[in-house]
């Protein structure tokens, strides 16, 4: 049910674990399923993501969806991070059945929620 890229990030996830002092954190929870996901991101002085990482309490989609968001988001700058969307992440891991699709939003919050919690500590 799963393709092979989704088994990979799943088995072998890239960038996790924590950044310390990061530029931001975003945290969400899928309400359903009580699965949790944590991005941390580290930005430069021009606004592009040199590093992230993440942490995620959930089942197999919601790990490797993570795992593939943070290897398209790094590089990036926070606006084209921004513009990730769910199906974005999905057809990175060549597709996702479709009763796990909503795993994939999780990922997509979460790097949301990180950059606006960078803007948001910017504004201060
Ligand atoms: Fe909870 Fe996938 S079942 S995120």
């Amino acid at each position: 049910m799963y393709t092979e890229k989704v088994m990979d990030h799943f088995q072998n996830p890239r960038n996790v674990g924590e950044i310390e002092n990061p530029s931001g954190v975003g945290e969400v929870g899928n309400p359903t399923c009580g699965d949790m996901m944590t991005i941390y991101i580290d930005v430069d002085e021009n606004e592009i993501i040199r590093d992230i990482k993440f942490k995620t309490f959930g089942c197999g989609a919601a790990i490797a969806t993570s795992s593939m968001i943070t290897e398209l988001a790094i590089g990036k700058t926070l606006d084209e991070a921004y513009d990730i969307s769910k199906s974005q992440v999905a057809d990175a891991l060549d597709g996702l059945p479709p009763v796990k699709m909503h795993c994939s939003n999780l990922a997509a919050d979460a790097l949301q929620a990180a950059i606006e919690n960078y803007r948001s500590k910017k504004k201060e």
